[in-house]
């Protein structure tokens, strides 16, 4: 039986799925971007230092795939089918099963990350809490560095976009808008055209909801967790995220 862990069937049941929905290619621009960050931020040298970084939020890995090689990394993940997807592919990091908003590992690291996987917190309270979590792991000086998907009054909203598989690969839809714009929440409707034996193709959809943020809240909600909060701008086409990162030396 199919375990729900997340309430996504995209990383519970389609986890498997994960490498034909997306790719470490696609996150190689904006991964160099955040890892030039971090060694900046942190004032260590890639290659010479190598800092503990916690990734929570890490998904199939795609992002820590190209940060490996300069860090030793430590993966969380809220499912366990996908902390398998990026155990496959980052074998030398150290995989754990933890919900950002709560999860308190009694250790600390130089740095701690979430990327994409931010978009999930849907409240302040718990974009709070992530920001919380993360500054329980870190010491003073310590840094944190967030790239949310979305951010109110930057990204256009609603947005539709799609991925084409190769034969006899997944192919996807993903539409996104906003019900109620006077909450946090957007909604992501995804719909997966899945090749199965013999030629037919299954059609299943997904519904994801992520939160919509302006930048002034995620730098008000960064200080309020102990973080002296910056914002940087990157260049849109290095992805699919909002083009800024949000970054926090820990106070
Ligand atoms: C888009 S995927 C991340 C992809 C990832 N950036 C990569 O490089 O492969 C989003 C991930 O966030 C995770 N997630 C959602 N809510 C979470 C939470 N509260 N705590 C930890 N992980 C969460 C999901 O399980 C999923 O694996």
């Amino acid at each position: 039986m199919t375990q729900h862990m997340t309430g996504f069937r995209m990383y519970d049941e389609f986890a498997h799925l994960w490498t034909q929905i997306s790719a470490p290619e696609g996150y190689a621009d904006e991964a160099e971007i955040l890892r030039d960050l971090l060694f900046e931020l942190l004032d260590k040298e890639p290659g010479r230092d190598r800092p503990a970084v916690l990734e929570m939020g890490v998904g199939g890995g795609n992002n820590l795939c190209h940060m490996t090689e300069y860090v030793d990394a430590v993966a969380a993940d809220i499912s366990h089918a996908m902390l398998s997807v990026s155990q496959e592919l980052n074998p030398e990091a150290e995989h754990v099963v933890g919900d950002m908003r709560s999860m308190r590992l009694d250790r600390k690291f130089d740095a701690v990350i979430v990327h994409d996987a931010i978009s999930y917190m849907l409240t302040e309270g718990d974009l709070l809490s992530t920001f919380e979590t993360a500054r329980a792991h870190l010491e003073p000086g310590g840094v944190f560095i967030a790239g949310p998907d979305w951010l109110a009054g930057v990204t256009e909203i609603p947005n539709i976009s799609s991925k084409l598989g190769e034969p006899g690969m997944l192919s996807y839809t993903e539409f996104v808008h906003d019900p109620d714009p006077a909450d946090a929440e957007i909604e992501l409707i995804f719909t997966f055209f899945i090749p199965q034996p013999g030629g037919s193709v299954k059609v299943e959809e997904d519904r994801h909801r992520h939160g919509l943020f302006p930048i002034e809240t995620w730098l008000k909600l960064l200080r309020r967790a102990g973080f002296e909060p910056n914002s940087r701008r990157y260049p849109s086409e290095a992805s699919s995220g909002a083009g800024y990162h949000f970054t926090g030396i820990a106070i």
